[in-house]
């Protein structure tokens, strides 16, 4: 099915099911431990074997001799495979990081060998006898140090965009801020490690593992290990979070079907929780320079944004600057993105990539600007609201209520009740300030392809290869399947993450949501129409209501007509050019209330709140902990998170929960969160965006805001701990 216009009503619109507040169709197998997660697919194979891999133990230079002999006589060692035995184990063009290092060694903890055993102690014991003999060469890990050698990088959207006149237009405003902000590394930090189960059946692999991205997964290992799609199953039915690092595959998928290939038998691995952080990928720091000029009445006339990433050879920026391209209107603007070399692992995608570190800049920019120009921050950013691409003014944004949000928010919030000169309220011993930032992401769409069915006792089923990462997407296809075929929710049974079944959008970018259900209403309208041929109907006349097909007279029920042999249909969502057209965004308001203890210049956040417009929201619900989980993820940025560099050995310090902090439940205080009633025809029939990662889009930034407001201290690196505070 095209989606090259905008929508118009469809039996989406009822909402009976959809826009319901439904609980997680699998939420009882996850609270009650039966959700099998790949490591426990015990099931699926016989004979098990356990892979321990064991990571290098420098940052660069070579393998100059690996000694297996002591870990291959270890008790219950089945085989010990590195560079040496494993075959060709190639690069993936998708993939930035080698994933089997040698000779050459790239990044620290980087996969230079994988012990396979009866046990998984065995395994671990005999890891420990691998001796690896190095050769340490001299790398660049320092950002700081590096960024003077940084270059324009290649990029899918321009590295750098100009309208006006900037450097005219800010030496002559009224009003300006120049100052430069620095994000440090993040780690993804999901519950679920990397983990994968591996079985050949000859020259058949199949992987059940943790991945956000099927198609991608499946493609990628016939990279790297020289295999045939229809050779290669990939299955990944449920994800204990991802925020990007499962995006692609990593060393447990490809070093589990090296060993089980070597072993003959089929082998499973987890990446230890203290590896994960350097032999996979982090959320790179950034250095951004943010100039802003306004005149008296706060309309920006000059807004620029630098921003400095670092990745391995090959890699990509943290497109920090993306954001500042559309947020606010002003005729003359820049941004640069520049990249530099540093032999750390590889950077790649968490949750939000770009806007969340850019905003995290660019919002305390606005803020500054806002005192400056003695200005309410909320009516900075409403005087400066663009309906427009102010990069393409004839391009407008299908939709756009930021203004709205901030409105909203602000009163939900008791905005009014701030006190504007910081440092001035006091509640014991605490001082207390409130900040606010916007909230913003671009709206993402991806072809996504489904099979529904329906069977002769009116089971509908539906399989597409869509993931749910904890995310909601069994429960909202089932719901679209629900409204379209006019089933009770409990008559549909949803199948994801298999590459056996049709290619879906996938789980990234916040694309997820919107683009999996397009594509399973696409299926389902395709199966209304079957069944209403097979009924001799026309579907276009026909009501699908209450498990029946109901056209003037005539009504039968769905299990009649669809007999004993079933019905089934596959169709996907092929999006046009709707968003070259039109700016497709979602956007939101947060606000923030911190109390800072005047004497340790310890922060707690005491509330968060937020107002979000983002198209249908499909599930009210799993909407919310969608964003209450992403704005937690925001007081993590703002207050705790840094994966810290040794500049000397090149790697990062605390990789384990115990030293990378992220918030637990005593940090998180309130949550309220509103969506705005919005439907976007040119997002999708569902008429939905995306949500799962505006809610981190800006929220570090309120919560930053607000500890200046609170203390009159204004920190420009992040995370905020209090030595900066004292
Ligand atoms: Mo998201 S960082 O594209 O999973």
């Amino acid at each position: 099915m095209k989606f090259d216009q905008p929508a118009t009503r469809n039996p989406v619109d009822r909402l009976r099911i959809v826009g319901k507040p439904h609980d997680r169709i699998d939420g009882p197998l996850k609270t009650t431990g039966t959700a099998p997660y790949a490591y426990e697919r015990h099931d699926v194979a016989a004979n098990q074997a356990y892979g321990v891999i064991v990571g290098a133990a420098i940052a660069k230079g070579r393998i100059r001799r690996i000694a297996t002999d002591a870990a291959r006589s270890s008790p219950g060692v089945i085989a010990v495979v590195t560079h040496e035995n494993a075959g060709k184990v190639g690069k993936a063009k998708a993939i930035t990081a080698k994933l089997l290092a040698g000779p050459e060694v790239d990044h620290y903890h980087q996969a230079v060998a994988i012990v396979v055993a009866n046990s998984f102690e065995q395994a671990r014991a005999a890891a420990h006898l691998v001796e690896i003999d190095y050769e340490r060469a001299e790398g660049r890990y320092d950002l700081e140090k590096e960024k003077s050698a940084a270059v324009k990088p290649k990029m899918e959207d321009p590295a750098d965009t100009a309208v006006g006149d900037f450097d005219g237009a800010f030496a002559s405003a009224a009003v300006k801020i120049d100052q430069t902000y620095t994000t440090p590394d993040q780690s993804h930090a999901a519950m679920e490690p990397f983990a994968t189960i591996a079985s050949w059946q000859g020259d058949k692999l199949t992987v059940w593992t943790s991945n956000q991205m099927i198609a991608w997964a499946q493609r990628d290992l016939c990279e790297v290990l020289g295999l045939q799609k229809e050779n290669v199953r990939v299955v990944s039915s449920y994800v204990g979070g991802g925020f990007g690092s499962k995006l692609w595959v990593r060393s447990d998928a490809v070093m589990a079907a090296v060993a089980a290939r070597v072993a003959g038998r089929p082998v499973k691995v987890a990446l230890a929780r203290p590896q994960i952080t350097n032999n996979t990928t982090h959320r790179p720091a950034t250095i951004q320079r943010i100039r802003l000029g306004a005149g008296r009445d706060g309309k920006l006339t000059a807004i620029a944004h630098e921003t400095w990433s670092g990745d391995l050879p090959g890699g990509q920026p943290e497109t920090a600057a993306m954001q500042t391209r559309s947020l606010y209107a002003g005729a003359n603007r820049m941004t640069a993105h520049r990249l530099a070399t540093l032999d750390l692992p590889e950077g790649n995608a968490m949750r939000a990539p770009g806007e969340a570190p850019g905003l995290m800049a660019l919002e305390i920019a606005m803020d500054e600007l806002a005192e400056a120009l003695k200005m309410d921050p909320v009516e900075l950013r409403i005087v400066n609201d663009t309906q427009v691409d102010p990069e393409k003014p004839e391009r407008p944004f299908s939709q756009r209520d930021l203004v709205g949000c901030m409105r909203t928010g602000a009163q939900r919030f008791g905005w009014e009740r701030r006190v504007a000169t910081p440092a001035q309220v006091r509640d014991g011993r605490w001082l207390v300030g409130m900040g606010m930032a916007s909230a913003f992401r671009g709206n993402l769409t991806m072809n996504s392809a489904a099979r529904a069915a329906i069977d002769g006792k009116g089971i509908v089923t539906i399989s597409t290869d869509m993931t749910d990462i904890g995310t909601g997407s069994y429960t909202v296809i089932a719901q679209t399947a629900a409204e379209l075929l006019g089933v009770p929710l409990e008559q549909v049974r949803v199948r994801l993450g298999d590459s056996d079944f049709p290619v879906s959008a996938g789980s990234g970018g916040q694309w997820g949501g919107n683009s999996a259900t397009a594509g399973v209403y696409a299926a389902c309208m395709k199966l209304r129409e079957a069944i209403a041929r097979k009924a001799g109907l026309m579907a276009g006349d026909a009501r699908f209501e209450g498990g029946r097909i109901v056209s003037g007279s005539r009504n039968m029920s769905l299990a009649e007509v669809a007999g004993r042999a079933g019905l089934t249909a596959e169709d996907g969502i092929e999006f046009g050019d709707l968003t070259k057209k039109f700016a497709q965004g979602t956007f939101g308001a947060h606000f923030a209330e911190v109390g800072v203890d005047a004497d340790t210049g310890e922060v707690r956040v005491r509330r968060m709140s937020g107002a979000f417009a983002a198209g249908r929201i499909l599930n009210p619900k799993t909407a919310r902990s969608q964003v209450i989980g992403a704005m937690t993820m925001g007081l993590g940025a703002a207050l705790m998170e840094e994966a810290v560099v040794d500049a000397r050995h090149g790697y990062f310090v605390n990789h384990d929960l115990a030293e990378y902090h992220v918030p637990v439940h005593a940090d998180v205080p309130l949550q309220d969160v509103f969506f705005m009633d919005e439907v976007d025809d040119k997002s999708s029939p569902m008429k939905a965006k995306g949500v799962g990662e505006l809610g981190l889009c800006g929220s570090a930034a309120a919560i930053a805001n607000a500890v200046y407001n609170a203390t009159g201290v204004r920190i420009r690196d992040y995370p905020l701990t209090l030595e900066k505070i004292l």
